[in-house]
């Protein structure tokens, strides 16, 4: 390819992944700014070493600003200064448009992603017609481009690791093109019970099989995730994969770091602010979701209007913090589940804020994303509330335990069992069926029961297994394994 790098500066390692570390704006005064993102794989970088060329990093070009760079830059490549230790390069695919929506919003998010959280309402949805059909054209170039990419980017027997749904069918294609590579592919999503898996089209499941049965080692977040994924291998392909190819991986947080940012001064500012809304000598239940279909705040909100109206004591004592922030909003169900959210937090406030309390607010809600403010509720939970439909981990329910114990307090956490977290954090939770709105309810009354004392040391236990598995070993014991 005329855009193909020189051998001499082709990478040892790549990432390929929908979402990049970085994403660039046009500020006001014309430039265009980087920003580095944050998560998991971001932090699992500074584990590798190698010298600059060695990681390249492929990903979509996202934003105006993504695009611009992409397009300015040869090949796409972007400068290797500054971004990373370790100096490593990010290449944006900036695809044309309207295969971009249709792979990301048409394929990954409207139907894999549905499928692997069990969201679809099945009287009326799914229905593959022929607007699926011209989809998934696109979602098979969209993979294309990136296998593409990386079989430019990649040196001789590179390790390559391919990130979640959006990609599963690069794993195949780029081993086509580069049989010399070690290539990985790790699901981020829980992975749907055969049942369910088969609601795709049999041409379509087949392929985003077979496209993850080309890697090398197939990961996921848990044992319960890896089986789901081997019992449809076994009912769509009739094969089931071997146990070196199948692998688990648990993700947890990067402790250290993340206690360190927690007491930054942002965060100090945004706690004051919070505490002198919600008051003196009230317990606080806290809950941080994108606002995602699967993270079920709906039926966390019911529960708490249950609560306050069976357990009227509480009125006045608790107030619920809840921060859900924007996601995929060029989708109509994510606009019509933010405003479903926003509907029932203003039926809340309106049953229960009463005279008698003026200066109680039952319910707090804000949908402007701010970390720094995530971590101040974080260091005031008293009880953490995290009731996803299903998860493929869920960090958040592994971050307020750490933060909470480190600002001196303890909080007890209410954890669906259908979250991936639950294997490693379920023995020091509240289980929840997600499903079961008096439960839940029963559940907050529960631990809100508990003195400090009595949260202690299950939440001193749940800051321990969150911090068991940083980003950083995540990553290099991938990269062991490939
Ligand atoms: O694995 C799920 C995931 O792709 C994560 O990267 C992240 O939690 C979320 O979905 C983000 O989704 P999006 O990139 O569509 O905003």
């Amino acid at each position: 390819s005329p855009t193909a790098p020189p051998s001499s500066v082709r990478a040892g390692v790549l990432l390929a992944s929908n979402r990049g570390p970085v994403s660039f704006t046009r500020g006001e005064d014309g430039h265009l700014s980087a920003k580095r993102g944050g998560g998991g794989l971001v932090s699992g970088l500074s584990s590798i070493s190698g010298g600059p060329g060695e990681i390249v990093w492929v990903c979509s070009a996202l934003s105006d600003g993504d695009r611009e760079a992409a397009e300015r830059s040869p090949g796409g490549r972007l400068d290797r200064s500054g971004l990373f230790d370790q100096g490593a390069a990010v290449r944006m695919l900036a695809l044309d448009p309207k295969v971009f929506d249709d792979a990301y919003n048409g394929v990954a998010n409207s139907t894999l992603w549905f499928i692997q959280h069990l969201l679809y309402a099945t009287p009326t949805n799914p229905s593959f017609g022929p607007e699926f059909q011209r989809q998934w054209t696109s979602f098979e170039a969209y993979n294309r481009a990136f296998a593409e990419a990386l079989a430019e980017e990649a040196a001789e027997g590179a390790k390559v690791l391919i990130q979640d749904y959006h990609l599963c069918l690069a794993p195949r294609l780029l081993r086509d093109l580069r049989p010399d590579l070690r290539i990985g592919h790790f699901s981020h999503t829980p992975w749907a019970p055969p049942d369910y898996f088969s609601l795709l089209p049999d041409k379509a499941a087949a392929e985003v099989l077979e496209g993850m049965l080309g890697a090398d080692r197939v990961c996921f977040l848990t044992r319960r995730w890896a089986e789901a994924f081997a019992d449809c291998c076994e009912r769509v392909l009739g094969r089931r994969p071997g146990a070196h190819t199948l692998r688990v991986h648990g993700l947890g947080v990067d402790a250290p770091a993340l206690r360190k940012r927690a007491a930054a001064a942002d965060v100090a500012e945004r706690e004051q602010e919070l505490r002198a809304a919600i008051g003196p000598n009230r317990q606080v239940i806290v809950r941080v979701d994108r606002t995602e279909l699967s993270k079920n705040i709906v039926r966390g909100l019911e529960a708490y209007a249950v609560l306050l109206r069976e357990h009227p004591e509480w009125r006045g004592r608790v107030v619920h913090v809840a921060f859900a922030y924007p996601s995929r909003t060029d989708l109509a169900e994510y606009r019509d589940y933010t405003a479903a959210v926003q509907r029932l937090a203003k039926e809340i406030e309106e049953e229960f804020s009463t005279p008698e309390l003026p200066d109680w607010r039952p319910l707090i809600v804000h949908v402007e994303d701010d970390f720094a403010r995530s971590l101040a509720a974080y260091r005031m939970a008293d009880v953490a509330v995290v009731n996803p439909i299903r998860d493929g981990m869920n960090l958040v329910a592994k971050e307020i335990p750490i933060v909470a114990s480190a600002a001196g307090g303890a909080c007890a956490l209410l954890l669906s069992r259908e979250a991936g977290a639950h294997a490693e954090l379920g023995e020091a939770s509240f289980t929840l069926n997600p499903y079961d709105v008096n439960a839940t309810a029963a559940a907050l009354h529960a631990a809100l029961s508990q003195s400090p004392a009595e949260r202690a040391a299950d939440c001193a236990r749940l800051a321990e297994l969150g911090g068991a598995l940083p980003p950083q070993s995540w990553f290099a014991d991938q990269m062991d394994e490939l």
